[in-house]
């Protein structure tokens, strides 16, 4: 750990602290900016609340042998997000490896006996998914480490859980005690909250949208001036071009893309089984009724320059810019509205009425649900489900602080590094759902986006199929719509290092992406002359002659590797039974006991919520029934299979 000064920047977060006369830091640990998000959510409240002076800082930035002499009259707040298999993001690797470790070493010398962080009081929110193993693993075992060497939480630690899609709510239902016993620890005192802008926003007259300074979608300056290079990452996305694009099936309302990036000259380099990350663009419909309702359309394309009024404040989206762009490119304005957010406009509604009913969905959680979150309503649509009326009153900064940035979204690359190098495959299913008693189509954002691009650049002449005009035919520099910028993730989702291994692949859906990519690997290797251990793959889906994806692929791979490769499908909608890849993982049972004991490893990819918990379930029954142990014995076999890296998964919810 470097304690010192970088760059001009303090690492040490007291003097930070004592530096811009703050009494409060919110830590994030993020992924996907979500626990940044409700950081800064935190943050505002605190300060138009509470009248804390609030500082939002990436734990990254930090260096954490200085906790020790946090003062007693500031507060800490940590926001953690658990990431994978129980892991901490990214940004967060450092500080939870400095804070549990066993030789944890404070400036004062101080070491975990004598309880160095005594002076430290903190409040800690952690966000995880319980569809996973160690859900909320991180904000459990921080607030633990933070505990056992002598800091003092305040409040609960708040566990959000986006697996049973109660984020939201369980965030809003844990902070007001939460707020109530850090007001009585610091004799805080609540005002009524009035609305300061984080951000100022100056429209440039001087300016049009078509100068060269004016950011319309691009990531970077680099980008912007076109002259981007690598080396490309999360921060410096690639402009790729998409070589080859279509359909592996389509039927109504549903269709499933496969595209083929190229990555040829950009020096970024992937292994089977990795991620790749697509930057989305939100739909023309969508931003066109955000203008609409925010009363922006006319000076859509006026530029706009957005500052932070305090020197602390981030500013997430690339400045000038225009508001057109700043919706289109930069703002998450198509996820679901949150009820707080929602209750934040009251102050801004365009007659009584409006307000009083904005006030009402603010705080009637079950009200909220039957108009706005069972009908997964964005933020237009939701305002617009009130009343006819503009908000043009609502200040663009507020927008900006409720609203994310508009995220990558990953996916599993398909195809095999060893097969094509400089060439990336995606497989992924367009979203499209219509919810029970909903009145329109939730439509998503990344997949609708890369189905416009496949439909030009094909030439098809007709290229917003689902009438949400993606403006794919600008802005400048390769943003041609056949070129969409990625980044590439390495995963731990790998193949075993000898082909000779036996591998079992459980896939169904979507969930075959990365399994396509390991047998095309492996079919490679045994045209190489390597020899290849059984490879079998449980791919489920509707029906066999409706989405069944790679099927005639699959059967050219099953001539290349013989016997040794055996694909068991499990067709849901054939017969009046649901028929899934776990039921015939049982009637296989020996097959697959067999293989584990030849030290087969296990692969699960696709659906989190209920597919791979319950392909778990099952093989634990498997392993037990097979050696004649008891359940128990089972799962602990299933345990200590994903401890010792023999059971990978890769999945999402
Ligand atoms: P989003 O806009 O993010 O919407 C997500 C969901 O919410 C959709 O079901 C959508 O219908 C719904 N929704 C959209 N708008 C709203 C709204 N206003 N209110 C409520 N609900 C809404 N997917 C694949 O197809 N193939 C893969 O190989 C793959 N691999 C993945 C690997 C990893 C590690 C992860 C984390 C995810 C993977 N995914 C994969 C999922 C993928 O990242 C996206 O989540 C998925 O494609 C949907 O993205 P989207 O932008 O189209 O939808
Ligand atoms: P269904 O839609 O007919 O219920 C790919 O989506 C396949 O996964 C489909 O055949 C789908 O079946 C199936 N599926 C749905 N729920 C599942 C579950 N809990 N476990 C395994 N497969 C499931």
């Amino acid at each position: 750990l470097n304690g010192a000064a970088t760059g001009g920047k303090t690492r040490d977060i007291v003097e930070k602290l004592n530096e811009t006369g703050k009494n409060c830091v919110i830590f994030y640990g993020s992924q996907t900016g979500t626990a940044e998000d409700y950081a800064s959510r935190l943050a505002k409240e605190g300060s138009q609340r509470f009248g804390l002076k609030t500082l939002v800082a990436d734990i990254e930035d930090y260096d954490y042998d200085t906790l020790d002499k946090f003062p007693e009259d500031k507060i800490a707040f940590f926001v953690l997000a658990t990431y994978g298999e129980g892991e901490p993001t990214d940004n967060a690797v450092d500080f939870y490896q400095f804070i549990t470790g066993d030789d944890v070493a404070f400036e004062s010398g101080g070491g975990a006996d004598d309880q160095p962080l005594s002076s430290l009081k903190f409040v800690a929110f952690g966000l995880g998914n319980n569809t996973y193993e160690h859900y909320n693993a991180m904000v459990r075992h921080i607030d633990a480490a933070l505990t056992k060497l002598g800091a003092t939480r305040i409040g609960t630690a708040g566990e959000g859980d986006d697996g049973a899609g109660t984020m939201e709510e369980d965030f809003l239902a844990w902070k007001e005690p939460m707020w109530a016993a850090l007001s009585e620890s610091m004799d805080l005192q609540e005002r009524e909250a009035i609305y300061e802008p984080v951000f100022s926003i100056i429209e440039d007259d001087e300016k049009t949208s078509e100068d060269e300074g004016v950011y319309l979608g691009e990531p970077t300056a680099a980008h912007r001036e076109g002259r981007a290079k690598g080396p490309f990452s999360a921060h410096n996305p690639y402009i790729a071009p998409i070589v080859e694009s279509r359909e592996l099936f389509a039927v109504k309302d549903r269709n499933c893309l496969h595209m083929e990036i190229s990555l040829a000259g950009s020096n970024l380099s992937y292994q089977t089984g990795d991620h790749v990350a697509v930057w989305p663009t939100n739909a023309g419909a969508e931003v066109d009724r955000f203008l609409q309702v925010f009363g922006l359309e006319d000076k859509r394309h006026s530029v706009i320059n957005i500052k932070g009024i305090d020197v602390t404040a981030k500013v997430s989206i690339p400045t000038p810019t225009t508001y057109d762009a700043a919706v289109r490119y930069y703002m998450e304005a198509c996820a679901p509205v949150s009820r707080q957010f929602v209750a934040t406009l009251a102050a801004f509604a365009p007659d009584e009425q409006t307000k009083a009913e904005i006030v009402r969905l603010g705080s009637d959680k079950d009200y909220f649900h039957e108009k706005i979150s069972g009908q997964r309503f964005n933020i237009a649509q939701a305002l617009q489900s009130i009343t006819s009326k503009t908000f043009t009153a609502v200040p663009f900064s507020l927008l900006i602080e409720g609203l994310n940035k508009l995220q990558p979204r990953y996916y599993s690359i398909s195809s095999s590094s060893l097969v094509q190098k400089d060439k990336i495959s995606i497989t992924a299913v367009v979203e499209s759902v219509r919810l029970p008693g909903a009145t329109h189509m939730v439509k998503g954002v990344t997949t609708n986006y890369l189905f416009a691009l496949k439909q030009k650049q094909n030439g098809d002449p007709s290229p917003d199929p689902h009438g949400l005009t993606y403006q794919i035919t600008g802005p400048r520099n390769n943003y041609d719509g056949i070129h969409v910028p990625v980044h590439i993730r390495h995963s731990n989702f790998k193949l075993p290092s000898d082909p000779s291994k036996p591998i079992i692949m459980v896939g169904p859906g979507t969930g075959v992406a990365p399994f396509r990519g390991f047998i095309q690997e492996r079919a490679a290797l045994a045209a190489k002359g390597e020899k290849v251990g059984t490879t079998v793959l449980f791919f489920g889906c509707r029906k066999s002659d409706e989405d069944f994806l790679y099927n005639a692929e699959f059967q050219t791979y099953q001539e290349q590797l013989g016997d040794s490769l055996k694909i068991i499908t499990a067709f849901s909608r054939e017969s009046s039974e649901k028929v899934y890849v776990q039921h015939r993982l049982k009637e296989n049972a020996s097959l697959v006991s067999d293989l584990l004991k030849q030290k087969a490893n296990f692969y699960v990819c696709g659906d989190a919520a209920n597919m791979a918990r319950e392909v778990n379930t099952v093989l634990g029954h498997i392993i037990a029934e097979q050696r004649g142990m008891p359940a128990e014995k089972g799962e602990e076999m299933v345990k200590h299979m994903r401890s010792s890296g023999s059971y990978q998964e890769d999945v999402w919810s």
